[in-house]
């Protein structure tokens, strides 16, 4: 009997860990700088694309050219595994019970985009708002994707401008108590509900009645409403400045009694300066070390200090993106330069936009969307090279559960989004982030060397590959950082004396060489405007261990929540796996108790 009860108590337990081992990262929460997974207390690493539906006619956009499931798929196999979906509080507080098709109607929106949503849609022209918007969270859910839902203005519009109303507390359409009230609406509407995961505040702050009291003020009323509406939801909290000023929490923090949810999240683009300081700089026109070295100093000023001290917090770098047609040289220049910061702090981020497109934006209709993922007709990426170019910002770089030490770094080719190995004839090369090559840098002036070995980074001369050398002790085996922005190694060229040679990608080939620095003169009077990328790379700390190409490394675990996923993405073909696995070991476990049971 005894033995009999000790089986059922194992197959018990075997069965519970079975069914518990699979987590559906909800809710989460705060542990000093990192988003955890209370489940699991895993690190969950938020990649979201921003999805736009706050502006006029309070729909999430391309619904006329796709069906919704398939527009979500899209998002899935670039492997984002979240949405920064945006509202209006108007929505909720004004037009709870508009029909979608009525709105258009009244908008006189374009006759091409409402014949576009009843083929790709056709349900959805006859619900409510917000009932559309339940039906896209449900539909994401199902893909094992989390929402972030942004308060993105209170009046349906575009944003943002100094005077359109919606910037600040008390402008025309801000209201701050019908403002509490529909974070409250939001809230209540989705407690529970373990798709939203997270909600805003306000997106970007901005215009003239900006101050700072009414900053604290609101930002603590606004954080009690919504955490007291939905206890379960990290709170998102935004600065001052169009999302890219904090500086002033460093003598007054802001201190609010929400438990593990308060998040702040951050904004850049290629045009705005860093909070105050405003860089009158551009991207093009002065030397790109310094405006680089110059942004990564202010943002850590200004945001960065967030995430460390007694009061550290995680930061979501909501929105940042590029011209993803390629073509605008500023926007390149710029986000190489920001793809440092973020894989180099393994922040959480979220691009701007997903959409490739919008129903109606500024009384124009039918508007591309050039900083979109997706191209107009929503079927192909904008940015071809998007997989390779953010490729390491998608995967989980440290992990605060790791007890590997954090001395060992991957070698970081941000102007290709590439990682640097050795290859077959022991040179350097730029490859798939995949590789398993971690280096260990000495300190400044000292070797870089293959982990787990003797050998070092040797330089062989000015246009020669760099190699793995066993001659450490050489003067070509000892690499500094020569420039402000850190993102220059270079060994003193013995040749001639003083002078550098760095780190450089062959134009064309993966090969490593070195050869003359470019412009790493960034004092103030320097007019070098030579493009010094090819020369940047980056010793990325990482402790996450784990066997590349497992799913581990990456952002999070597949989560589980809907077992029979149509795409092609490898997280989601990992998940199916999974799941087989897991409704096999259920099967078998089940019958094994009932066995148990029986004799
Ligand atoms: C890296 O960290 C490990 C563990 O803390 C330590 O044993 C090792 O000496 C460190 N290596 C270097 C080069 O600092
Ligand atoms: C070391 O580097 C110099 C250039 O700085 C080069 O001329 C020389 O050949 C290199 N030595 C070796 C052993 O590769």
């Amino acid at each position: 009997m005894l033995g009999k009860i000790s089986n059922v108590v194992l197959v018990l337990v075997y069965y519970s860990i079975l069914t518990s081992s699979y987590s559906n990262g909800y809710p989460l929460s705060t542990q000093n700088r990192w988003i955890i997974d209370e489940s699991t207390k895993q690190r969950s690493k938020l990649v979201c694309g921003n999805w736009a539906g706050h502006l006029e006619p309070m729909l999430p956009e391309g619904l006329n050219k796709k069906p919704l499931k398939d527009l979500v798929s899209q998002l899935v196999n670039q492997r984002f595994n979240c949405v920064r979906l945006t509202y209006a509080i108007y929505m909720w507080t004004r037009y709870e019970n508009n029909v979608v098709e009525d709105t258009l109607r009244d908008l006189r929106i374009h006759k091409e985009v409402v014949k576009g949503i009843s083929k790709s849609n056709p349900s959805l022209l006859k619900m409510t708002h917000i009932q559309v918007f339940d039906t896209l969270v449900k539909e994401l859910g199902d893909q094992n994707v989390m929402v972030l839902l942004d308060n993105h203005v209170s009046k349906a519009k575009w944003c943002c401008n100094d005077d359109d109303g919606n910037g600040f507390f008390y402008d025309k359409y801000f209201d701050p108590l019908e403002w509490m009230q529909g974070l409250s609406l939001v809230g209540k509407h989705y407690a529970g509900n373990s798709v939203v995961v997270a909600m805003s505040l306000r997106n970007e702050l901005h215009g003239p009645r900006q101050n700072k009291g009414d900053w604290y003020h609101y930002m603590s009323e606004g954080a009690k409403t919504i955490h007291k509406a939905n206890p379960q939801v990290l709170v998102v909290v935004s600065g001052l400045n169009y999302d890219t000023e904090f500086h002033f929490l460093k003598r007054k923090p802001l201190k609010l009694n929400i438990g593990k949810k308060l998040v702040y999240e951050t904004h850049l683009y290629s045009w705005s300066g860093v909070g105050i300081l405003n860089l009158k700089e551009t991207w093009t026109m002065q030397p790109l070390n310094k405006i680089c070295a110059n942004s990564l100093e202010a943002l850590d000023n200004q945001v960065g200090f967030l995430r460390s001290g007694s009061d550290a917090a995680p930061i979501i770098f909501s929105e940042f993106g590029f011209d993803e047609s390629g073509s605008n040289e500023e926007d390149n220049n710029f986000l190489t330069c920001l793809q440092t910061y973020l894989v180099g702090n393994d922040l959480d981020w979220g691009l701007w936009a997903f959409q490739g497109s919008y129903y109606l934006r500024d009384d124009k209709a039918q508007v591309d969307e050039n900083f979109g993922l997706m191209d107009s007709s929503w079927t192909h990426l904008r940015y071809p090279n998007f997989n390779e170019k953010f490729q390491l910002l998608i995967r989980k770089i440290q992990d605060p559960t790791s007890k590997v030490s954090n001395n060992e770094s991957i070698l970081y080719y941000p102007l290709s989004g590439q990682c640097v190995k050795v290859n077959g004839r022991n040179e350097l090369e730029v490859s798939s982030c995949e590789t398993k090559d971690r280096w260990i840098h000495d300190g400044d002036g000292g070797n870089i060397n293959l982990v787990k070995t003797n050998k070092c980074l040797t330089s062989n001369g000015e246009g020669f590959p760099v190699t793995l050398s066993n001659d450490c002790k050489s003067k070509n085996s000892s690499w500094m950082f020569v420039s402000r922005s850190k993102l220059h190694l270079a060994t003193t060229n013995i040749q001639s004396d003083g002078e550098y040679l760095c780190l450089q990608k062959d134009s064309n080939s993966p090969t490593i060489l070195t050869s003359k620095c470019i412009c790493i003169e960034d004092d103030d009077d320097s007019t070098c405007l030579n493009n010094p990328q090819s020369q940047w790379f980056q010793l990325v700390p990482t402790n996450n261990n784990v066997q590349p190409s497992t799913q581990a490394m990456f952002y999070s675990q597949p989560k589980m929540r809907d077992r029979n996923i149509k795409t092609s993405s490898y997280a989601s073909k990992l998940c199916k796996s999974q799941s087989l696995v897991r409704k096999f070991g259920q099967t078998v476990g089940l019958i094994v108790f009932f066995f148990t049971l029986l004799f």
